[in-house]
């Protein structure tokens, strides 16, 4: 089904004056979503915020029944979390990993999510493998699957690396991690909110994401899914009264499903808006979401190419709405500057978020242009001739 893109676009007052290529990094909320937002804050000024929390419990509670919809899982299986790395930690930090236990990841992976595989390799000697890329660059599931052994525990990527329009066969890889019985941890940050992300099909175990990006909610929000049947295998690092309950001096117990890895305080109105920002998408619907956005990241990709100087550096069989690109003797950084004066947004990703990338060997930084469904046909034209002046 097609978007319709004057409805979407009204629901955009950020898009009528700039030309938002940045939903990578952060994208516009929508009116409603906002609006949410807005009201939650008005209200907690109003009556005080422990009284609004009150107020919003069907909200917030269908939080978690939103997410669950969006990913096909039970609404026990989330909890929120203030970004996606506090998610991805929760999950990677309470896994039982010993000694000479084998971590298979792929060169795509984030910053953040390696150091944390370094951190732990060196207090609990954990074995950090990379798996080889195959044609296309995205993660060989061939090759993983040959490099699996006896203390292979977990298997740990991104479905969509901050650095590339490359998407990582995550359903392929959940296949083995299940047939070999293996913690799967996926990093769903940059995909979902652009592509139907459904659990039960890609068999992970565990899957993180944020609020801001493609799923178009507040800053300092997120999520984490947890597989009910591994739920007890896990050790959350550390847990507070709303984690756990407190039944006397010598005993404490979790608190049920997903929410032992959650806090007690919380951005309230971040979760109220966030819960907008998934109901906004499954009413546009994630397929056609994303049937749109690698519509427009194709033409975009494809009218780049056109332009003298510019080399557009993806990978991947197949590609989202996530555009890098160089210019012939223009920095990435300036090329931004250059960009903003003419009220477009882009980023810059850098060597710094994935040094394992090899594409990071031929230079250290690249625009990125990350489209939505909001943008339109026009704005890549209007974009790329900016970019060729
Ligand atoms: C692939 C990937 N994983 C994780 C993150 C971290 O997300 P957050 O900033 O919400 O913690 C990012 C952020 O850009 C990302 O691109």
């Amino acid at each position: 089904m097609n978007i319709d893109l004057s409805a979407v676009r009204a629901d955009t007052p950020g898009c009528e004056k700039r030309l938002h290529f940045n939903n990578a990094g952060a994208s516009l909320m929508p009116q409603p979503v906002y609006d949410a937002l807005i009201a939650h804050l008005d209200l907690e000024q109003r009556i005080g915020s422990y009284e609004a929390e009150d107020e919003a419990s069907e909200t917030l509670e269908d939080f978690y029944g939103a997410i669950a919809e969006m990913l096909s899982c039970h609404r026990d299986e989330i909890a929120y979390t203030e970004n996606a790395t506090r998610a991805w930690d929760m999950a990677f930090y309470s896994l039982p990993l010993e000694a000479g236990d084998q971590i298979l990841t792929h060169s795509s992976e984030y910053a953040s999510n390696y150091l944390a595989y370094l951190h732990q390799a060196g207090r609990r000697g954990l074995d950090i493998t990379i798996v080889p890329s195959d044609q296309y660059g995205q993660i060989d599931v061939a090759a993983l699957e040959s490099m699996i052994n006896e203390r292979t525990r977990l298997i740990s990527i991104n479905y969509v690396p901050t650095q590339s329009g490359l998407v990582n066969p995550a359903e392929e890889v959940g296949k083995i991690a299940s047939q070999y019985d293996i913690f799967y941890l996926l990093d769903a940050c940059q995909a979902v909110g652009q592509m139907p992300v459904d659990v039960g099909r890609i068999k992970c175990d565990l899957l993180t994401a944020t609020g801001r990006k493609f799923l178009r909610g507040p800053r300092g929000t997120g999520f984490l899914y947890i597989r009910r049947s591994i739920l007890d295998k896990l050790d959350p690092p550390f847990i507070d009264l709303r984690a756990g309950h407190w039944i006397d001096r010598d005993h404490y117990e979790f608190a049920p499903g997903a929410r032992r890895f959650e806090n007690w305080e919380s951005h309230v109105a971040g979760r109220v808006g966030l819960r907008h920002a998934v109901r906004y998408a499954l009413d546009i619907g994630l397929d056609n979401i994303q049937n749109r956005v690698v519509k427009l990241a194709e033409q975009l990709r494809t009218q780049l190419t056109q332009i003298k100087g510019v080399t557009v550096n993806d990978s991947g069989e197949h590609k989202c709405g996530i555009v890098t690109f160089h210019r012939q003797n223009e920095d990435a950084f300036e090329l931004k500057a250059r960009l903003l004066e003419k009220q477009i947004n882009i980023s810059v990703t850098s060597s710094a978020s994935a040094r394992l990338d090899s594409k990071f060997a031929r230079r250290q930084k690249y625009a990125r242009a990350s489209v939505h469904y909001f943008n339109s046909e026009a704005e890549v034209d209007r974009f790329c001739e900016a970019v060729g002046q």
